[in-house]
């Protein structure tokens, strides 16, 4: 079989036959995973998404696509957590280090910026300043559609849409990214008859990279998304294995479980390749949101050799002994820079001439390894040949597929996060937002009287249009609004 992604253990202080004694106890979780998958009320509807996903539904994300790089200079990706970590994880791994300050001419697709991430008026006033007068689409995505960090974010930038081209070309240029029927989302994108993409009710937000929650941004950035799908695809296959000794996904769930019940409790993912910084992102809130409950759980964390040797090294090196590590490395670098031969050598680089970078690089990660598993942090090592679509959406796969099992094993349920709820109840309540239940009867009476064909309102008719056109006219300009 091809190993374009593969996992080495030998570092990791657990030998084979140790996990293999936990090898029913993984194929008991995995018959348990795959039966669930099988019900529409389980979150488990990733599990067979890169051979089921709607076909249908992938055109219209690429022609939606196509029409963004047409007309647009930037697209905003308004989303918080999984409604924007996979997509940025996958756009900053595989195009330009510098994507978005390139030309457009070299660039060739939109610059792609982000909001609705943080409650920060620094940040948005930044970002309005950085927009300028450029031409703009927005992809609102949230599965709940009532999240308050991209909810605040696509008011204010909705109205600056409207704003700048009227609310009939503002309407073109909005796409939403929700669920099949609920939230405030969906009722707005009806009202105003935006294009809408579909989140599955059975993927959670950390599982939806490959839905069309990561698909239309990664597309627009020109990105291929169907050979993003088939290397995930491929991994669907490959990890349907539910023995033990033939499955590097249950492998490192077991390991990192064993790990664990030694008293390793944080995990760093390390990558000495920048462009991963927002997969290492990506993978602290898969792992970090479905494993932290229950007073249990691995501490996600991540780490980018070998900036951080110079920051995170030492506490590495000799710390407290609750640590491990997964390094993943690029076998393959997309690019190379030979070390040429200087007649001074003052800088006494000399020894490296007509040496690769990259070879530094990977001899700087062999000798930290080595360094790091001797001052006793156990390590993994995952390896992919190149990074590239394909390989990647068997990552994204792996990881997905990983964390669901590491979870089962550790007897916490992956799907959910109530402990994100807290925070957001204390907020609610310093801010004095209206009981939950009363908005939530009102939105549910305006569901069913929609469902019943008497829509809240009806969107297309030209008198209402024609007073929310003199509504946008009286608007003060979205600066004055928001003023630093
Ligand atoms: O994994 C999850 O479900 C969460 O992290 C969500 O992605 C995040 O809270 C954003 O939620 P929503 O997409 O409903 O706005």
């Amino acid at each position: 079989m091809i190993q374009n992604v593969k996992l080495d253990f030998k570092n990791s202080g657990i030998e084979e036959k140790e996990f293999m004694q936990y090898a029913d106890e993984v194929a008991e979780a995995h018959d348990e995973l795959h039966k669930k998958s099988k019900s529409k009320t389980e979150f488990l509807g990733w599990l067979e998404w890169p051979t089921k996903y709607d076909k249908k539904e992938l055109e219209k994300i690429k022609k939606s696509a196509k029409k963004i790089q047409e007309d647009s200079e930037i697209l905003l990706v308004i989303g918080i957590g999984g409604s924007y970590l996979g997509a940025r994880a996958v756009i900053e791994a595989l195009t330009h280090t510098f994507y978005n300050y390139l030309p457009q001419d070299k660039r060739k697709s939109p610059q792609i910026l982000y909001v609705g991430n943080n409650l920060s008026p620094n940040y948005i006033n930044d970002l309005i300043d950085l927009i300028g007068n450029k031409d703009l689409s927005i992809n609102v995505i949230s599965k709940s559609g009532t999240t308050t960090e991209p909810a605040i974010a696509f008011r204010i930038f909705r109205e600056l849409l409207e704003n700048k081209y009227g609310i009939k070309e503002a309407r073109k240029r909005i796409y939403v990214t929700t669920d099949k029927k609920e939230g405030a989302l969906k009722q707005i994108a009806d009202e105003e008859d935006y294009t809408t993409f579909v989140i599955p009710a059975n993927i959670g937000g950390r599982y939806s990279v490959l839905s069309p929650v990561g698909l239309l941004p990664i597309a627009v950035a020109g990105l291929d998304i169907e050979k993003l799908l088939e290397g995930a695809k491929f991994a669907e296959e490959k990890y349907s294995d539910k023995n033990l000794k033939y499955n590097d996904c249950y492998k490192y769930a077991i390991i990192r479980n064993l790990l664990y019940k030694d008293k390793k409790h944080i995990e760093i993912l390390v990558s000495y390749e920048p462009k991963l910084h927002y997969l290492i992102e990506w993978w602290k809130q898969l792992f970090g949101e479905s494993e932290g409950k229950d007073g249990k759980g691995i501490y996600p964390t991540g780490a980018e050799f070998t900036t951080d040797l110079h920051s995170l090294g030492q506490y590495i090196q000799e710390g407290r002994r609750n640590l491990f590590e997964t390094v993943i490395n690029i076998k393959e670098s997309a690019t190379d820079i030979k070390i040429k031969t200087d007649e001074d050598n003052l800088d006494e680089l000399n020894y490296l001439v007509n040496k690769g970078l990259d070879e530094v690089n990977k001899k700087a990660m062999e000798g930290t390894i080595e360094a790091h598993v001797e001052g006793g942090v156990p390590n993994m090592l995952i390896t992919m040949d190149k990074l590239n679509e394909y390989n990647l959406g068997h990552l994204i796969y792996f990881f997905e597929k990983a964390c669901a099992m590491s979870g089962t094993l550790l007897g916490v349920n992956p799907f959910n996060q109530p402990g994100v709820e807290k925070y957001k109840a204390n907020m609610f309540k310093l801010l004095g937002k209206p009981e939950k239940k009363k908005v939530a009867e009102k939105a549910k009476k305006q569901i069913k009287s929609s469902k019943e064909g008497k829509r809240v309102k009806e969107p297309k008719e030209k008198k209402e249009e024609k007073e929310k056109e003199k509504k946008v006219a009286k608007r003060k300009p979205t600066k004055g609004k928001h003023e630093k």
